[in-house]
């Protein structure tokens, strides 16, 4: 790829003199400091993107909870919730990361900005939920809606909550990340849930507060946002007529951002975004939650990589990376497209069609198949690119391997967030 090619895409990386930079950062630095696979992000874009959210919905009132599961680094999640975002949970643990996030001083506080969605929430995570005091439960069917009334009941801590309706919107997207149609598991069909929030109409620990929905992921148009909080405001509306005090409506997340080559305008895409809801609550008065994950960490994380050997079978060059699935899981579970880019940049280097795999013994631990890209030796460095969300959140010990580091570059500096694992700490919780 070009040094032009990232002009306009979104990305903080971008070539500085002869290598690949984040953010004004020489990645080859990083890589001989802190070793490789690496996962580099920008805290600049991270905060730059919260607060195109933040700034889109001035004047009225909302809140960007962060969808944790994206990247649930500590460090990042500290650089959001001090911008005054609050988080979307989808578990206990997610939950402790706030909290440790926050530190004690602050933990309460930043609980308050909480929303717990998930389809499988158990009883020690609703009760760690309400021991916490967050804001609000996603619930995301009746039995779960008893469950927690029953808890809430027990701690003497009332539960406020939102339905998650399905809305039964198509959004076009991965099959394996679309949650919004009556087919998925997601949520309540809209149809029934008035009646379900007609049964807990004056329950003494429960209490309705909002309407949540979320169709899905990487969804790059705003029509099917637009169509599903269409169907949440007209729910909304009837459930004041039934004397329901509903103040809280959750958009969910989902907004997708751009991993191929294409042109790419962050801000603008934002503002469409905001603009399709804006029009779909018109003058409703409630407050607004959203809850984008990919879009405030994705584009501003790579996964820097050192090629371990390059080979020919048959027809085909393979180059072998030393990062694998198990740091990023993406193109072998959706046959994710990532951009690969050579941090040295050699100018007119001969370009040639390659497979770049890692080293786990499966086909399936791919990055890219028939990629053309500058040819590569043993010891380059190659760049992932837009790895920045569900890459290492969703990287594992498989082959047992120790997942990468992470570093965060802020204003210049960067800083390791996460050091590498080490195999005492993998074995620490088994027995012979
Ligand atoms: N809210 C809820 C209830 C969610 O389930 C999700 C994502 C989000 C918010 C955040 O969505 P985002 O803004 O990040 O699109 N591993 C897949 C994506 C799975 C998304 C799961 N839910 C991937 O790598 O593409």
């Amino acid at each position: 790829m070009e040094a032009s090619g990232f002009e306009g895409s979104g990305r903080p990386f971008a070539v500085c003199g002869d290598e690949l930079c984040c953010s004004g950062v020489g990645l080859r630095a990083l890589a001989q400091e802190f070793g490789t696979p690496l996962y580099v992000y920008s805290g600049d874009q991270i905060a730059e993107r919260a607060r195109l959210f933040q700034d889109a919905f001035a004047g009225r009132a909302h809140t960007v909870c962060y969808a944790v599961k994206a990247n649930s680094a500590l460090a990042i999640l500290r650089l959001l919730g001090e911008m005054g975002c609050g988080f979307d949970i989808v578990s206990g643990g997610e939950l402790a990361r706030v909290i440790a996030a926050a530190g004690p001083e602050r933990a309460r506080q930043w609980c308050g900005r909480v929303v717990f969605s998930g389809v499988g929430k158990t009883a020690e995570e609703i009760d760690a939920a309400l021991a916490a005091g967050i804001l609000l439960f996603n619930v995301e069917s009746e039995s779960e809606l008893e469950l927690l009334a029953a808890r809430a009941e027990l701690l003497g801590r009332k539960a406020r909550f939102a339905l998650r309706v399905n809305p039964d919107v198509f959004a076009e997207t991965h099959p394996y990340i679309s949650t919004g149609l009556s087919a998925h598991k997601f949520g309540i069909a809209i149809g029934l849930a008035r009646a379900v929030y007609a049964q807990f109409r004056d329950h003494a620990w429960v209490e309705a507060a909002g309407v949540s929905v979320h169709i899905g992921s990487q969804i790059r148009q705003v029509e099917p946002f637009q169509a599903s909080v269409d169907r949440v405001v007209a729910l909304v509306r009837e459930l004041r007529a039934d004397g329901f005090d509903i103040r809280f409506v959750d958009a969910g997340g989902g907004l997708g951002i751009e991993y191929g080559a294409a042109e790419f305008d962050a801000a603008a895409q934002v503002s469409r975004y905001a603009e399709a809801l804006r029009s779909a609550l018109r003058d409703l008065q409630a407050h607004l939650l959203i809850e984008p994950g990919r879009f405030l960490v994705g584009q501003a994380g790579a996964l820097v990589s050192t090629v371990l050997y390059t080979k020919r079978n048959g027809e085909k060059k393979f180059v072998i990376t030393d990062a694998a699935m198990n740091d990023l899981i993406r193109p072998a579970l959706y046959q994710a497209h990532h951009e690969i880019v050579p941090v040295m940049q050699v100018a007119g280097a001969a370009a040639e069609t390659v497979d770049v795999v890692g080293p786990v013994c499966e086909s399936g631990d791919f990055f890219a198949r028939d990629r053309e890209l500058p040819e590569l030796e043993q010891g380059d460095l190659l760049a992932l690119l837009d790895a920045g969300a569900y890459g290492l959140s969703l990287s594992s010990n498989y082959n047992t391997r120790l997942r990468p580091a992470e570093v965060l570059v802020t204003g210049g500096e960067a800083k390791l967030i996460r050091r590498r694992e080490t195999y005492e700490e993998l074995f620490a919780p088994e027995m012979v």
